[in-house]
Formats: structure tokens, C-alpha cells, sequence
């Protein structure tokens, strides 16, 4: 078993380690002498790290002295000065969310099967989930959802006869500060005897009230439940004419005795559309879903809204829900794993995307923050071995929103790898870069979607076109994009005025949103004189040709095996896959617009 990050702690965690400060004392004895603990527990998460002597003192909280320790084994590790004054968290829920299914499966894994189911039920190596609390805590982050959203049985029974098996995994990872949720299938009450799951019938909420209290008497601190409802085929409170803060603040109610938190995600949109009507836009149903109902959530529940409008994808702009909810608890949520974003085969670090998106709606927007993991059982945690970066960087970007990019990914690359100064500097370079080039050589200017269809790997530009999904460019030989500004779709109208106006003018919408926002010709001039056709051309080549370059500098760098290998494994096929999306978007774009390329490169028709 590999450790991703922090291999300064090597020696195993102990089998039994009761409370935070345990694991504190444990970790800091392997980095630093002298570390003493001053427990207060008013702290919280928040600790203050101080030399004392020879040694050090961490001053926090219960889990704040985790927290604090392993700040002191980073900075300790990276030669980093200490943080000054009381760190404390930003947002106070930092969650992953898991889709692991019971069969061992992770829908949208690409680290390999579960870590924790097997064959219907908990199957699990304990050393592993101990090291699991360990690399959470160690980024701060404070929530493991179990199971995924789209809860297939045996899943339902994690809250019925599986509850031991869920306090016992709730057990090991306590001593982390990491607290557990776990995603129901708002239809459970028919699977038990109930003719109905109507959230305003008193026997459903009677239901879900015995549910809870039979749950946190078995793990009395989980954090709470997530829901899926109403959302690609999932149960939820429409089919009974409920809405969904009627259906959201039944479950919330059941929870509220117990101190739990009900996150309910606003993926809704409708998966069943006919591409040929052009009245129906995806992206501007969330919002035109839970406007509406800003004020009426219950104050323990959390609306978990997805980054974009859309789903994942590699450039969107931010949900305008976030503008807009303003009596609502809201969560963002990101996904880690990366299910349109190179499958942890090509190289994605996410932090210049959260930052941008902090940038635009503001950190105080949400209060909450969840990602979908991409952790799985490979021997190395998630696939590739840069992708554990992405998990490292969530949890502090989590605590902390206004953290760089670069420094996020530096210390990580510092703290993984003993390099030499230059090729730590080449790591971390390419990685800072890697978003931008993937960005490049797939779907161009916030186009989306043009993948292979149920993969989500791999170009395939009218892959979605004539689906059910909503997922369309609308690509001919006049033009492509969607016209969502108020005399298209009205899309952009979801935005506060300055922004709604930025987006709906072409001229000043950001040119890498261009097509989201706009139709345009293939001839449309951009800021730097280019026609669009040209700048799509142009974009193709240069990803390409960066991943070709990124494959030269990682060839140069001495990072340990089986690493080495196994980026550079990847790293092959990431230089396929840029070559085939390059060729694959170019001759589908010179197909159309019978534009060639000004200059002169090869487009294969
Ligand atoms: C995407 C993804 C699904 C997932 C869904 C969700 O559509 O492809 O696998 O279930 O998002 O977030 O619920």
C-alpha cells in the first residue's frame, strides 16, 4: 500500500487510536520532539501552532490538534514557515461525496473498485481506512459520504440491517474527525411497508423519524443524509405533487433531533428532451427550479448545487443559483473523479478551476463544500498518481478558499516528491497548466459535451447531439453554439445584471464561455482577429502539441517507481487521446464550415 502524500509519517497509524488528540500525539512524535497540546475545546477545528523551547505547542481543539499537527508536518516537511495566529476552517462542512456501490463498483471510479464494499456489503481492510482518515485529515477534510447518490439496493439497508456494519466503518474513521453521511433513496418508506413516500403524509414522516433515531443510535455523530431526488430517474417528492423543499424539510425534520444535516443536491433537469425542441435549455433549470423556493428550506438542510449549470464539464460558467439564493444554505459541489475531464488517465488539476469560480461568485456564496471523490482501491488510491493531488488540494482548498493555485500544487509536488528544485518546478509547472491544456485539445470555448456518450472519455463531437439529455451544440454549416442571452434561451438572464450583460454580448462574454452563450458563424472575429473557425484550429493544435511537450518533461523527471511508470503510462495515452480529439474536433469543424486552415496544417477529412 502506497501512501500519496506525507511520506515523511511512515510508520502505520495504531489500531486503536480513541480520539483526535491520540492520532495528534501519534503523527507528531514521528516529525518534530517536544510537540506538547494545550486542548481548548471552544477551538473547534481551529488550532494556533507556536515554537515552545526546542519544540513546538499546538494549541486547538479536539480535532483542531489534528488539524494543527499535520499543518505542523507540512510545513515541517516543506520548510515552510509556520501559519501565524488561529487558523481556522472556512467553510464548516468539507465533505466527499463517494459513489461507491455495494457490488464494489464506483460509478464514475477510476481508481479502481470500492475501498469499503465488496460483494453486497462492508469488505474492507482496516490498516487501509485508517490510512484513508488519515490522508482526509490531513487536508482538513471533516465528511465521507459512503455510498453513492444513485442508491441502488443493497445500499438502502446502510440505514436498516447494515446499520452495525456502518458504525463499525464510522468507528475507524472518528478518531480522524472525518464523520460519515450517507446518501437514502427518498423512496424507502415503499420498500418497507408504507403505500406511500409522500413527504406531507404523517405516516412517512413517522417513517423517517423512527429511521433516524434507529440510525444515530448506531452512529451518533454521522453527519446526516444526502439525497439524489427527482434527478435522472431517481424517486423523489414530484411524484406525489410535492415540491422539493416540501420533500427536503420532511427528511431534515426527521434528522434535526439528532444534530444531522440533509443535503439535498439540485441536479434537476429534464433527461428526457426531444433535441428538436429548441424551448427546452438544460442549464437554466436549476434555477428555474429552486428560485422559487429561496426561504423554504429548513434551517438544517443544504442545497448541494454542482459548479456549473451543466455537469462537470471541462469549462462552464458558475451556477447562477449561487447569485441568486440568498435565504437558502447552499453547498458547492465538485467532482474530483474525473468523469469528462480525462478519467485520471490525462493530467487535470482542478485548483485554477475552484479558484476561478470562488473568484466569480464570491467564497461567502456557499456554505458548505463537497466534491466527488476519485479515491478507489489501486494500489496508489486514485489511478494516476498526480491525480491524488486534486484530493489533497480540495481538503485545504476547503479550509481555506483563498489559497493559490500554485501553492497549492507546489506544496503538494514538494510534499510527494523529494525531486530536485528544478524538475519539483517542472512538476508542479505542468501540472498549474495541465487544465488549460486539456481545455485546448477537447471541447473548445465552453462548448461541452462532445464526448463518447456513456464513457465520457474520448471525442465524439455529435455524441449528444440527437440524444434525450439536453446536451446540445447545434453545429451546421452556418455556425455552432447556443444563443442563450435574452433573445435566445435567456439563460444568461439567470445572472446578476452586470454580469447577465458581460455574458449576453459577445463581445465582452469571455471568450473561453463564447460558445456557451452564443451562435456564432465560423467567420466571427475574435478579441485578437482570428475568426472563430481559426481559433478552434489553433486551439487543437497547441493542446496537442502541449501534451506532446508535457510528455517530454515528465520523461526528464527522476520520480520514484512504480510512479514514474505509471504517469508515463498515461501519459502515452494521454498524448492518443490529444491527438485524436485534435483531428476528430478539426475535421468535424472543416466538415462544415469548409474553412481551411490558414496555416496549412494537416486536417484530416
Ligand atoms: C452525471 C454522471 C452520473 C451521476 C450524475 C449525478 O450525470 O454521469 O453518473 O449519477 O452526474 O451527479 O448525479
Amino acid at each position: 500500500m502506497r501512501y500519496a502524500w506525507l511520506p515523511c509519517l511512515k510508520s502505520p497509524v495504531p489500531e486503536t487510536l480513541k480520539r483526535p488528540l491520540s492520532v495528534a500525539d501519534h503523527e507528531a512524535r514521528q516529525v518534530a520532539d517536544g510537540v506538547c497540546f494545550a486542548v481548548d475545546r471552544d477551538m473547534g477545528e481551529g488550532y494556533k501552532l507556536e515554537k515552545a523551547g526546542d519544540g513546538y505547542r499546538i494549541t486547538g481543539g479536539e480535532t483542531g490538534v489534528l488539524y494543527g499537527t499535520y499543518a505542523l508536518v507540512r510545513a515541517l516537511a516543506a520548510g515552510d514557515p509556520l501559519p501565524e495566529g488561529v487558523q481556522k476552517p472556512f467553510y464548516p462542512l468539507r465533505m466527499i461525496d463517494c459513489w461507491d456501490n455495494m457490488d464494489g463498483t464506483v460509478e464514475r471510479g477510476y481508481a479502481g473498485r470500492s475501498l469499503w464494499f465488496e460483494g453486497g456489503e462492508f469488505r474492507y481492510d482496516p490498516a487501509r481506512i485508517r490510512q484513508l482518515g488519515r490522508m482526509l485529515a490531513s487536508v482538513g477534510i471533516n465528511a465521507l459520504c459512503v455510498n453513492n447518490v444513485n442508491v441502488h439496493a443493497p445500499a438502502q439497508q446502510l440505514i436498516g440491517w447494515l446499520l452495525p456494519d456502518l458504525a463499525a466503518f464510522a468507528d475507524i474513521l472518528r478518531p480522524f474527525g472525518v464523520r460519515l453521511m450517507v446518501s437514502v433513496d427518498f423512496s424507502m418508506p415503499l420498500q418497507c411497508g408504507l403505500d406511500t413516500a409522500d413527504p406531507l403524509d404523517s405516516r412517512v414522516q413517522a417513517w423517517w423519524n423512527a429511521r433516524a433515531d434507529a440510525v444515530y443510535a448506531a452512529v451518533p455523530d454521522l453527519a446526516g443524509f444526502l439525497v439524489k431526488a427527482d434527478s435522472e430517474h431517481r424517486p423523489g417528492p414530484n411524484a406525489y405533487g410535492r415540491d422539493h423543499a416540501q420533500g427536503a424539510n420532511m427528511l431534515a425534520r426527521a434528522l434535526k433531533p439528532h444534530g444531522g444535516v440533509l443535503v439535498w443536491r439540485a441536479f434537476v433537469y429534464n433527461c428526457m428532451q426531444d433535441w428538436r425542441d429548441h424551448s427546452i435549455d438544460r442549464p437554466c433549470a436549476a434555477y428555474n427550479a429552486y428560485m422559487p423556493l429561496d426561504g423554504r428550506f429548513d434551517e438544517n438542510v443544504i442545497l448541494q448545487i454542482k459548479n456549473g449549470p451543466y455537469d462537470f464539464q471541462v469549462r462552464e460558467p458558475a451556477s447562477p443559483l449561487f447569485f441568486g439564493l440568498r435565504n437558502t444554505r447552499t453547498a458547492i459541489e465538485y467532482q474530483l473523479a474525473q468523469e469528462y475531464t480525462g478519467h485520471q488517465i490525462d493530467l487535470y488539476a482542478m485548483p485554477p478551476m475552484w479558484r476561478e469560480v470562488t473568484d466569480c461568485i464570491g467564497k461567502e456564496a456557499v456554505q458548505a463544500i463537497a466534491a466527488v471523490s476519485n479515491l478507489g482501491r489501486d494500489e496508489n488510491w486514485f489511478g494516476h498518481p498526480f491525480a491524488a493531488l486534486n484530493l489533497f488540494a480540495f481538503g485545504l482548498f476547503a479550509w481555506d478558499p483563498d489559497s493559490a493555485p500554485a501553492a497549492l500544487i507546489g506544496s503538494w509536488a514538494k510534499l510527494t516528491y523529494a525531486l530536485p528544485a528544478d524538475q519539483e518546478k517542472t512538476l508542479a509547472d505542468m501540472l498549474l497548466g495541465s487544465r488549460a491544456v486539456y481545455e485546448k485539445y477537447t471541447s473548445p470555448l465552453g462548448l461541452c459535451w462532445m464526448v463518447q456518450p456513456g464513457l465520457h472519455y474520448g471525442p465524439n463531437p455529435y455524441g449528444y447531439e440527437f440524444d434525450a439529455w439536453g446536451t446540445y451544440n447545434r453545429a451546421d454549416r452556418n455556425g455552432v453554439g447556443i444563443d442563450r442571452t435574452a433573445a435566445g434561451t435567456g439563460y444568461a438572464c439567470q445572472y446578476p445584471k452586470e454580469l447577465a450583460d458581460a455574458y449576453g454580448d459577445p463581445a465582452r462574454c469571455p471568450e473561453n464561455l463564447l460558445l456557451f452563450f452564443h451562435r456564432l458563424p465560423y467567420t466571427y472575429r475574435m478579441k485578437d482577429g482570428r475568426t472563430l473557425i481559426q481559433r478552434i484550429y489553433d486551439d487543437h493544435f497547441e493542446g496537442c502539441e502541449a501534451a506532446e511537450a508535457m510528455r517530454r518533461d515528465l520523461q526528464g523527471l527522476a520520480l520514484p517507481e512504480p510512479d514514474r511508470a505509471e504517469a508515463l503510462e498515461r501519459m502515452d495515452k494521454q498524448a492518443r487521446n490529444a491527438r485524436n480529439w485534435r483531428d476528430v474536433i478539426n475535421t468535424f469543424f472543416h466538415r462544415f464550415s469548409g474553412i481551411d486552415d490558414e496555416k496549412g496544417r494537416v486536417i484530416y477529412d
